[in-house]
């Protein structure tokens, strides 16, 4: 079994010898660009892992991980213009250091050329792993939809949220894994059990970057911290700080949300000192150790041997414990 830094390493050294379509330059130098700014490989490293279960030669459906982290850079590149971001692994996101036009057509072509990695292929089980593939992405499309409506809702439920960051985020690392199976010729219960898996820790990664996003260091974390509250995205965390606040506090946690014209510094440091007296890092921790504990049952399920499971809930915890 290869271990997280081996299929890590693989992953970046195929990426950093993709052949980029250098001309019109203004659309293929931005992919290079994000592609190449680094990142976890999370999506990759899970399908080639899941693969390993069943098969030695990770080598055979490398090209094809390739697009589901293509893909997720594509996300970031439209996510990012949507979230108003501007920081990304630690350097200007691509709408900022072009335009919002480039981040929307480099984000489409990145999303073209996903297929086209994911499909060049001659593996029997492909078609299956397709639908899995187009079921996950468009799930995705439905995720930042609810995200985006929420943040001008007041009434978003703690169930609402935990919903719509399974679509948004989970059903991605799910699919990661279920496809890793399938390509595998792994049986359908086990390329379940492995998608359960992915769902519940995607959950808990999810609920780690939201709690970054807030708590993180600027440095490592790499994205602007506050981000999310600037935009009043309906986090666990907010809609769990409405819930536990008292009379007081709720009403400065709501002028907060309410207000159009304030210093971001300001707004950024008062809904974290509201966090903090209602004790909502520490609610949230245990949320996270709750949905991996019931993502290990899930994994617990897929019928290969335990030794082979080793690296897999290494890398499972070692995400949910990580500070970027
Ligand atoms: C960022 O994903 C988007 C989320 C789903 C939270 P990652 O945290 O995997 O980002 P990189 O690829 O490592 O930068
Ligand atoms: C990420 O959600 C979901 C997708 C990119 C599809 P976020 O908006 O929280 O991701 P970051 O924090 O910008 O990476
Ligand atoms: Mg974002
Ligand atoms: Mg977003
Ligand atoms: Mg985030």
């Amino acid at each position: 079994m290869l271990n997280y830094q081996e299929l890590y390493d693989k992953v970046n050294l195929y990426i950093e010898n993709m052949p980029y379509n250098a001309q019109p330059e203004g659309l293929y130098a931005p992919i290079k660009y994000v592609l190449e700014l680094g990142g976890k490989r999370i999506r990759p490293v899970l399908m080639l892992m899941a693969y390993n279960l069943y098969k030695d030669n990770v080598d055979d459906i490398l090209p094809n991980s390739i697009a589901l982290e293509t893909y997720h850079n594509f996300t970031l590149l439209h996510d990012d213009l949507m979230d108003r971001a501007d920081m990304r692994r630690g350097h200007l996101t691509v709408h900022k250091k072009w335009n919002d036009n480039t981040a929307i057509l480099s984000g489409d072509a990145m999303l073209i050329m996903a297929y086209k990695l994911f499909t060049e292929t001659t593996n029997p089980q492909m078609m299956k792993a397709v639908k899995t593939f187009n079921a996950a992405t468009l799930g995705v499309c439905d995720g930042q939809q609810y995200d985006v409506e929420f943040e001008s809702r007041n009434d978003v439920r703690e169930e609402e949220y935990m919903e719509m960051i399974r679509l948004k985020t989970s059903l991605l690392l799910a699919c990661a894994l279920k496809i890793g199976a399938e390509l595998a010729g792994a049986s359908p219960e086990d390329a379940d059990s492995l998608y359960q898996f992915g769902e519940k820790m995607g959950l808990a990664f999810q609920l780690q970057d939201d709690l970054l996003d807030v708590y993180g260091d600027p440095a490592v974390f790499g994205k602007q911290i506050g981000g999310d509250i600037l935009c009043n995205k309906k986090t666990f965390m907010l809609i769990n700080a409405f819930n536990r606040a008292n009379p007081t506090q709720k009403a400065q946690l709501q002028e907060w949300v309410d207000k159009t014209d304030f210093v971001p510094a300001d707004k950024i440091q008062a809904v974290t000192a509201l966090y903090d007296a209602v004790g909502i890092k520490a609610l949230c921790l245990d949320k996270i150790e709750q949905l991996f504990s019931q993502s290990l049952e899930c994994l617990a399920k897929v019928k290969v041997d335990e030794s082979k499971k080793t690296e897999l809930k290494a890398f499972a915890d070692k995400l949910l414990k990580r500070n970027k």
